[in-house]
């Protein structure tokens, strides 16, 4: 049976699209910051853990749904669950998957926007010889810009829906295909720079992978846990449609630990190029969500050729963040075709015009509403990542590795499993037990820690 919406021609496309799913602004702008504000190695040990014990299992629960399935996150599970003979409350899964999806993306959006106006600022060479200061400053003056904010923003909402509008097959697989590698390698060639010419690369190392336990609270590993999820696009349904497309008989298990590599080695690298930058340069480690913003135009306007680099790889990470946001919407989107029977492009506008009204607060968390707080000392933006992150796909991640690994009906599951045969049972054990025990330990701590 295919999918309605079309197929992935290949498992390599397969691989590509999750991937460029995975590797998006969680890997290069989100990583290195919530790993610097959370004390680095003992953070990027758990972590990793998480990516290994909890991320891979729970994302090949999800293609085995998709796959399973061949429609909607929603659909799929509904349809699942009925022929598994189980309670059809287990739909709330993909409900509360299409919610979160709404939450990030709006976000989400808005440091995409952000992004967006660095490749003009770096393409304008403002950044050419500039100090630390200079850098940070403009980054609190870019961000304090109501107008500019919500432009950018707008910018990239409008190149998401218009890919996403036009279907998954074409406009993404030509990205993937070539823009993820060539990242890949500027990644590489900046990871080389800052070996070379900062003078801190081991004080880099040493902050992301020595282990000192001391720093670790449970709310720091509830964030390492958030971010597994976050950055594999995992717990609410993202993967799922991406495997409603994925061709059968490819090895689910197998797939899923390439694109967790994948994606792991760009957090990684991402972190290797940022912190010698930030200790060279005299900067705070814990400098939350601009580290980024400030490092790397420093980097680029001290380099020969940075405006032409920087500008390029501004550019790149504006297009990882576009297939990353393509995937937020996905499961919405042909929710809403399929139930409303209207095209790809009045769903895609629906979904974008939602989300664009609810990410104006994210867009405004920066200027006119910096001294806002929802919850605590979080702005708009804080409490929409927090939440979603932290919360609704770590209990997403829980409720699909139990449906995949408990209430999906056993025959289904050899069949989707019948390639990867020798980890059949390592994945069963993970999902059913170790992923679920895990993901309420942590929430259960950190509750009990307040
Ligand atoms: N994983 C992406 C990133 O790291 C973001 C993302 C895309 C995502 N789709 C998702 C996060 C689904 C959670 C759920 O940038």
């Amino acid at each position: 049976m295919d999918s309605q919406h079309g197929m992935w021609s290949s498992r390599t496309v397969f691989v590509l699209a999750a991937a460029g799913s995975a590797v998006g602004l969680g890997n290069i702008w989100r990583f290195p910051y919530v790993a610097g504000e959370n004390g680095g190695g003992a953070f990027v040990l758990v972590y990793l853990a998480c990516i290994f014990l909890i991320g891979i299992p729970i994302m090949a629960s999800e293609i085995l749904i998709g796959r399973a399935g061949r429609q909607s996150p929603i659909n799929s599970v509904r349809t699942l669950s009925a022929g598994s003979g189980a309670n059809p409350l287990w739909q709330a899964v993909g409900w509360m998957g299409a919610l979160a999806g709404f939450m990030i993306l709006s976000f989400y959006a808005v440091i995409a926007g952000w992004v967006l106006s660095y490749v003009l600022q770096l393409g304008a060479g403002t950044y050419n010889g500039a100090d630390a200061e200079f850098a940070s400053n403009a980054f609190s003056d870019f961000i304090g810009n109501v107008w500019s904010v919500v432009g950018c923003y707008t910018v990239f909402m409008a190149l998401t829906i218009f890919i996403t509008a036009r279907g998954v097959g074409r406009g993404l697989e030509v990205a993937v295909k070539y823009l993820m590698p060539t990242l890949f390698f500027l990644l590489i060639v900046l990871v080389i720079y800052a070996a070379v010419t900062s003078g801190h690369f081991m004080e880099g190392i040493a902050f992301l992978f020595s282990f000192d336990v001391e720093k670790l609270t449970w709310n720091s590993v509830l964030i390492a846990m958030g971010q597994a999820f976050f950055t594999l696009s995992l717990g609410m349904g993202a993967i799922m449609a991406y495997g409603a497309y994925m061709p059968k008989d490819v090895s689910i298990i197998g797939t899923a630990t390439t694109v967790a590599l994948m994606d792991t080695a760009v957090a990684l690298m991402s972190g290797l190029i940022i912190f010698p930058l930030v200790f060279a340069n005299g900067l705070e480690s814990s400098g939350g969500p601009g580290l980024m913003f400030i490092t790397l135009p420093l980097a680029f306007g001290q380099m020969s050729g940075g405006q032409f680099f920087g500008c390029v790889f501004f550019i790149l990470v504006t297009f990882a963040a576009i297939t990353s946001a393509i995937s937020l919407v996905e499961p919405a989107v042909a929710w809403i075709v399929e139930r409303m029977k209207v095209s790809r492009v009045s769903a895609a506008l629906i979904v974008g015009g939602f989300v664009w009204i609810l990410g104006l607060g994210s867009a405004f968390s920066s200027n006119i509403w910096a001294d806002v707080y929802i919850v605590g000392n979080m702005t708009f933006l804080d409490t929409m990542d927090y939440v979603s992150n932290n919360i609704i796909l770590p209990l997403g991640g829980i409720l699909i590795a139990l449906f995949a690994g408990w209430v999906v009906d056993k025959k289904i599951r050899d069949e989707q499993m019948a390639a990867d045969l020798l980890y059949y049972p390592v994945w069963q054990v993970l999902t059913r037990f170790v992923a679920p025990i895990a993901v309420s330990i942590v929430f259960l701590m950190t509750f009990l820690n307040g």
